[in-house]
């Protein structure tokens, strides 16, 4: 009965030490965010012996013991790939738009034990800045637009308020939003173009607020001169009537005294 008690005890022992091991080794994949021509280290340390895998290509570096590493074992990450004997790190240089996908460090610097560290990397472009053109520049209809890359959001704003959002998977296009600015709060527009690793933002340009108040002042002007031309044409012509009704009335009492 004793020995039972003591078997199963050391079974449990045996299946929590298994399961905490499993735990340790299965860690949670780390989303990483790269910028296209930067470098990329991987925060995971390889002191003694380990690997670097990439996606389906398997082991893309390789550390040895005695600080030796071989960083060099696929031809697409040829001179790209570092690692660091300090610090343990992998690193990739000149990031790639296509470097996206998914890493893992794999570390056998303890004998016992292999752990595995995955890493989620996407590399996005950093945007350039958005373009905003006067479409109409009496009613001051602009578009703001910028060339569509990976999780780029285009919108409107006036102040804090966001007046409208565009967004497409199509990386193949320019992403475009137009407006029809309220000439009172012109300076308040900006037009942002976003992703996770950039933004940038563009104003609404001048020849949009410029036109306008000019044109509103001339046409008063015109109108009210119009205005004085008809007033004195009216005045000119009920005169001119007047005269001939008189002359008309003259002629008759002429003719009538002769
Ligand atoms: C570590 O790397 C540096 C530069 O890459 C090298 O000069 C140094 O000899 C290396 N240290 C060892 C112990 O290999
Ligand atoms: C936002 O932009 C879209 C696309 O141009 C347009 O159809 C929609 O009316 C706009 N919404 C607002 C609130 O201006
Ligand atoms: C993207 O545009 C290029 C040329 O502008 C074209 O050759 C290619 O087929 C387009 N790709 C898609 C997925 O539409
Ligand atoms: C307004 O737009 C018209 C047509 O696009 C253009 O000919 C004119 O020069 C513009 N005026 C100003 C003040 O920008």
């Amino acid at each position: 009965m004793k020995s039972i008690k003591v078997e199963w005890a050391l079974l449990w022992c045996h299946v929590s030490v298994l399961c905490s091991a499993q735990h340790s080794a299965l860690s949670e994949t780390r989303q990483v965010k790269g910028i296209v021509g930067t470098d990329l280290s991987f925060p995971e340390s390889v002191l003694k012996s380990g690997s670097l895998l990439y996606g389906d290509l398997g082991n893309i570096a390789q550390v040895y013991p005695v600080k030796q590493s071989n960083t060099n074992l696929v031809k697409r990450f040829k001179y790209r790939l570092h690692w660091n004997n300090v610090t343990g790190f992998f690193t990739l240089l000149d990031l790639q738009i296509d470097d996206s996908g998914v890493y893992t460090v794999e570390n056998t610097d303890e004998d016992e034990e292999k752990t595995t560290q995955t890493f989620q990397l996407t590399v996005y472009y950093v945007l350039s800045k958005p373009q905003v053109t006067v479409h109409d520049n009496i009613s001051c209809s602009v578009v703001c637009s910028v060339g569509n890359r990976r999780e780029v959001t285009l919108s409107w704003y006036r102040g804090g308020e966001i007046l409208n959002q565009t967004s497409s998977l199509d990386l193949n296009i320019t992403l475009s939003l137009p407006l029809k600015v309220d000439e009172q709060n012109r300076d308040s527009y900006r037009c942002e173009a976003a992703n996770p690793v950039s933004k940038e933002t563009a104003d609404v340009p001048n020849s949009c607020i410029e036109s306008d108040p000019s044109k509103v002042t001339d046409g008063d002007e015109r109108t009210r001169g119009s205005l004085i031309i008809a007033v004195i044409c009216v005045l000119v012509a009920s005169g001119l009537v007047g005269l001939a009704i008189y002359l008309k009335k003259r002629n008759r009492h002429s003719h009538a005294g002769i």
